[in-house]
């Protein structure tokens, strides 16, 4: 099994001190640290990386396609705005579970559209750093695709 991919993208990193009412005061390192703990005590590796820049996620999308290598992803604010990260997805193939700390659907009218969702396998939030280890529990439990997507 490649290692699992867990990509951030903007503002992620202000994660901790960012509008806490939102989005809680766990940082972005603490996330990482408790997936790559939890991920190793069932022999997967981890990589974790954040951008403020969409071609960057664009390009590790496709890196991680390339290798079969399945991705927790929190496209931020690019999740509402970006067709390059859904054509990423379609044009690598690359396994995708969407993750967000808020709920979405919650907030501002604007948030409710992501291009994500459509080209996901599955999309979790809403729990805050518990989305990001749900979607871990999916994909080292072997699921296959549901069908779904
Ligand atoms: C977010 C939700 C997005 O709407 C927002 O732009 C973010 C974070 C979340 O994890 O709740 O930056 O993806």
């Amino acid at each position: 099994m490649p290692d699992i991919h867990v990509l951030n993208g903007p503002n992620l990193n202000l994660l901790g001190s960012r509008e806490p009412a939102v989005y809680g005061t766990t940082t972005l390192a603490q996330i990482e640290a408790s997936l790559r703990a939890k991920a190793s005590t069932r022999g997967f590796g981890v990589v974790f990386r954040q951008s403020n820049h969409e071609g960057d996620l664009v390009q590790w999308i496709q890196e991680a396609g390339a290798v079969g290598a399945p991705v927790i992803l929190n496209a931020a604010g690019y999740t509402h705005t970006s067709i390059a990260l859904a054509d990423a997805i379609m044009g690598s193939g690359a396994r995708v579970i969407e993750v967000h700390l808020s709920n979405v659907h919650g907030r501002e009218e604007f948030r409710r559209h992501s291009f994500i969702s459509a080209v996901a396998e599955g999309v979790i939030l809403g729990f805050g750093p518990k989305s990001y280890d749900l979607a871990l529990d999916v994909l080292m439990s072997g699921g296959e695709k549901n069908g779904n997507s």
